[in-house]
């Protein structure tokens, strides 16, 4: 009789060889070949990356880490969306490459989103990884690179692109602050993709390759008609000169991967840390005869702070925060007697120096970025006032304005300011005095601090008298003279106590080494809140 179980056919050779456990050599030999296979990646898209004048997520990794330093993550991770003829297409990585490594020795974490897969888009098992990523980094107090190269988020896999870029989004908040984020943009940043960089604390853009924006130029003819190229619209140039989005712009890939570096170099690992100190190099001694010749002492003679700038900081050497985004202020970060400092200037080269509204955001993000992360603040001083204007008003210099002076009343770091020369009105006030919380004011003998220039506070105290005089410009001379003798002397200020020093310019260099070896271990206890309303 036929038995009720099913008959079990023997098996044929081949799956029974199969079915055998494979011998170690030969699973590593296979796990090598496939770990090569991923890693070199699909060589017709690799050629088309390169043919763009771009590298791969694999090769900008190594040009930013140290050698043999990189931990990958979910090397092997595939997307589990359907449809859209993408279920027969699961690459391992899924278009982003996560991991961890280090720069000189220091532990950073990083993703670089690979455009040869999918063109880098977001898709769920994507955006998990960077997800992963980004909680290590913070976990470790470690800071987070993100090398963006990507496409936005992934069409075929819709609302979960979407809840994708949230997460990144809040792991951005949530880190801000905590641990420093650097965003690289090395190709397209489209759509919602371009708040990841906007929520960093630097963003670098290369010329030609990167381009940034909410929506593309096809949708903007759509929308409004205009006719607008890719780099005119979000090109690298206009990010770093007119929106202030990218903070620094670079020619190659090279360069900006080699500043990325060298900004980490000058960076505590995370808000507990100080930043890395070198060792001290006599700076607390130092005379620097050439701070006697750079700023003019006629106080409408422009000349570049970054010259200043340059004979206080080791070895000449900084890096400039927005170069060429609101260059009346000069922001910038390098070492004085080894220790990192955030420098703030006014840029007599540029609009005189005067504070307009992105003058104001720029400082106050910078200012802010440095008190979070304790790198004490040096403020260079010559300013003319705030910027004129309906234009200014209408754009609200008054709320940018009051950015910069929130940021300053609210950094507990050590603050030195060195009053170069002019130091006029409100601006004054906002450029970190004594009134708003510098520990340490420093002035040199061109200092003019006073509530406006002398020729326009004559024009408006002696306004009748000019007018009925015989011989105005005489009078007016010899008022201006007057003003300048009652109230601007070098020593005005001094004996007020608004300024603690007045120094010999050449002298600079040594006072403010001085002042933050006295201020290194300042500590200030704000009053418990759930967070101040910086006005936005
Ligand atoms: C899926 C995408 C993709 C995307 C590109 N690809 N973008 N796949 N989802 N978003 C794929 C292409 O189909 C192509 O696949 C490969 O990547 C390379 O793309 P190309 O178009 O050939 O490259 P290129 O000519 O260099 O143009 C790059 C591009 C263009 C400018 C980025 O691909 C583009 O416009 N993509 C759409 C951008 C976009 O609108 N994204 C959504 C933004 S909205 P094959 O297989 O042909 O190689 C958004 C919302 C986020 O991101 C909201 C967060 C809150």
């Amino acid at each position: 009789a036929e038995s009720e179980y099913p008959r079990v056919r023997a098996r044929t050779a081949k799956e029974r060889k199969a079915a055998r456990p494979r011998p170690m050599w030969l699973l590593r030999s296979q796990l090598a070949e496939l770990r090569d296979e991923v890693e070199a990646g699909r060589a017709a898209a690799v050629e088309r990356q390169h043919a763009l004048g771009k590298r791969t997520a694999r090769e900008r990794i190594d040009l930013l880490l140290d050698e043999d330093s990189f931990v990958e993550l979910e090397i092997y991770r595939t997307h589990q969306a359907r449809g859209f003829g993408i279920d027969g297409n699961r690459p391992h990585s899924d278009g982003v490459v996560a991991g961890s490594g280090t720069i000189d020795g220091r532990r950073v974490f990083v993703y670089a989103q690979d455009f040869t897969l999918f063109g880098g888009s977001l898709g769920a098992a994507h955006a998990a990884k960077i997800h992963k990523v980004m909680d290590l980094a913070l976990a470790a107090g470690a800071p987070l690179i993100g090398l963006n190269d990507s496409g936005g988020a992934r069409i075929q896999e819709g609302a979960l692109s979407l809840d994708g870029y949230g997460g990144i989004f809040r792991r951005h908040v949530e880190a801000s602050g905590v641990i420093p984020q650097i965003s690289v943009i090395l190709g397209p940043c489209a759509g919602g993709a371009a708040y990841s960089p906007a929520l960093a604390d630097f963003t670098f853009m290369v010329r030609d390759t990167a381009q940034m924006y909410l929506t593309g130029p096809d949708v903007v003819k759509t929308v409004t008609g205009e006719d607008v190229t890719h780099e005119e619209l979000g090109g690298a140039d206009v990010h770093g000169t007119r929106s202030g989005v990218a903070t620094f712009v670079h020619d190659d890939e090279e360069s900006c991967l080699h500043d990325v570096r060298y900004l980490v170099s000058l960076l505590p690992s995370n808000n507990l840390e100080s930043p890395p100190a070198e060792p001290a190099c006599g700076a607390q001694s130092d005379e620097r005869p050439r701070l006697a010749e750079i700023v003019p002492t006629e106080p409408n003679q422009p000349y570049d702070m970054r010259a200043v700038l340059a004979e206080l900081v080791d070895d000449g050497e900084y890096i400039e925060i927005h170069e060429h985004w609101a260059g009346n202020v000069v922001c910038a970060l390098g070492r004085i007697d080894g220790e990192v400092v955030g420098v703030v200037g006014n840029q007599p080269m540029v609009f005189a120096g005067v504070l307009d509204s992105p003058g104001a955001q720029k400082a106050a993000r910078f200012v802010r970025f440095c008190d979070a992360f304790n790198i004490p603040l040096v403020t260079l001083v010559d300013v003319p006032g705030f910027l004129p204007g309906t234009e200014q008003e209408y754009g609200g210099i008054i709320r940018h304005g009051a950015k910069l002076l929130y940021a300053y009343c609210e950094a507990s770091v050590p603050r030195v300011q060195v009053i170069v020369r002019k130091a006029y009105g409100g601006a004054y006030i906002v450029m970190d005095s004594r009134s708003v919380g510098t520990d340490l004011s420093l002035a040199w003998p061109t200092n003019e601090i006073a509530v406006m220039g002398a020729e326009g506070a004559v024009n408006v105290l002696h306004r009748k008298r000019l007018a009925e005089a015989p011989d105005p410009d005489d009078l007016r001379a010899e008022l201006i003279q007057e003003y300048r003798e009652t109230l601007m002397y070098p020593l005005y200020a001094a004996e007020r106590g608004l300024v603690d020093d007045v120094i010999d310019p050449v002298r600079t260099r040594a006072a403010v080494a001085r002042g933050l070896a006295m201020l290194r271990h300042k500590r200030r206890q704000a009053p418990r809140r759930k967070h101040g309303n910086i006005p936005l």
